[in-house]
């Protein structure tokens, strides 16, 4: 474990991903139902990606979430692929046909990452608006999401924060482009400081394939260029993983 870390990661390890999608639920519903308590309102973000896939399907289909009075809730994307929505690499298409179009969720709460613009940065100034707005923060003042789902990416990327990439570094804007050579789709994506100034954070890690990037993100030296997952260190207690038996074989 890195040795500058005082608090221990929050790990829960579960058998598979219909397990891990399980809790997830079960905690979603946990911050959810505290948001609304306290503040009348529950504001959330989530990722796209294969793991969270099984967990957005039971938001779609449980009975706590036919229960759950979803006109509270507002729900917007940590990340998007610049694609057409009809594309299905497109992330607000995954939780439509997963979950929104299921539930009762008015549409005016969901605030999904526009990609029609010619202008990447077009997009990303409107989408930025848009938390403004509904978070009512001013310039200088960071939104506090009551929860961001994050996937990990084997190369310890989260959202769309990929080492060495300028984005990951981005601490100026709430929203940035990130220009993408890997796949060659450019994507928009929430900056680190929006994410870490979550009131709760889940990271949803599943397969195998994650194991070895689980075991060196969790013992190496903090480095958000090599991991951006680590930016996430100085708010480690606010985080919570849900890691299934097979990527946490190493750890
Ligand atoms: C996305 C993401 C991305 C994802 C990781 C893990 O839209 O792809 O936001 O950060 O969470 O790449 O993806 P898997 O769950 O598919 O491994």
């Amino acid at each position: 474990m890195n040795p500058k870390i005082k608090i221990k990661p929050k790990i829960t390890v579960v058998e598979d991903i219909e397990d891990l999608a399980g809790k997830s639920l079960e905690m979603f519903f946990d911050y959810a139902k505290k948001a609304i308590k306290n503040e009348g309102v529950f504001r959330f973000a989530v990722s796209g990606g294969y793991t969270p896939r099984r967990f957005y399907e039971m938001l779609g289909e449980s009975s706590m979430s036919k229960k759950f009075d979803w006109s509270k809730a507002h729900i917007f994307w940590v990340d998007e692929r610049y694609v057409d929505i009809e594309s299905d690499q497109n992330n607000y298409k995954m939780a439509n046909e997963t979950f929104l179009k299921k539930i009762n969720i008015p549409e005016d709460n969901i605030h999904r990452i526009p990609t029609r613009d010619p202008n990447f940065e077009t997009s990303a100034r409107q989408y930025e608006n848009t938390i403004r707005n509904v978070f009512s923060v001013e310039p200088c003042q960071l939104p506090v999401f009551d929860l961001v789902v994050l996937g990990m990416g084997s190369d310890g990327h989260t959202g769309s924060l990929f080492p060495d990439s300028y984005a990951a570094l981005d601490t100026e804007n709430l929203v940035c482009v990130v220009y993408c050579m890997n796949d060659k789709l450019n994507r928009i994506t929430l900056t680190s400081p929006v994410i870490s100034a979550a009131e709760h954070i889940m990271v949803l890690v599943s397969g195998e394939e994650k194991a070895s990037v689980l075991k060196a993100v969790l013992n190496s030296k903090s480095d958000d260029v090599r991991y951006p997952i680590h930016f996430l260190w100085p708010v480690l207690n606010k985080v919570a993983w849900i890691v299934d038996k097979a990527a946490a074989k190493n750890i």
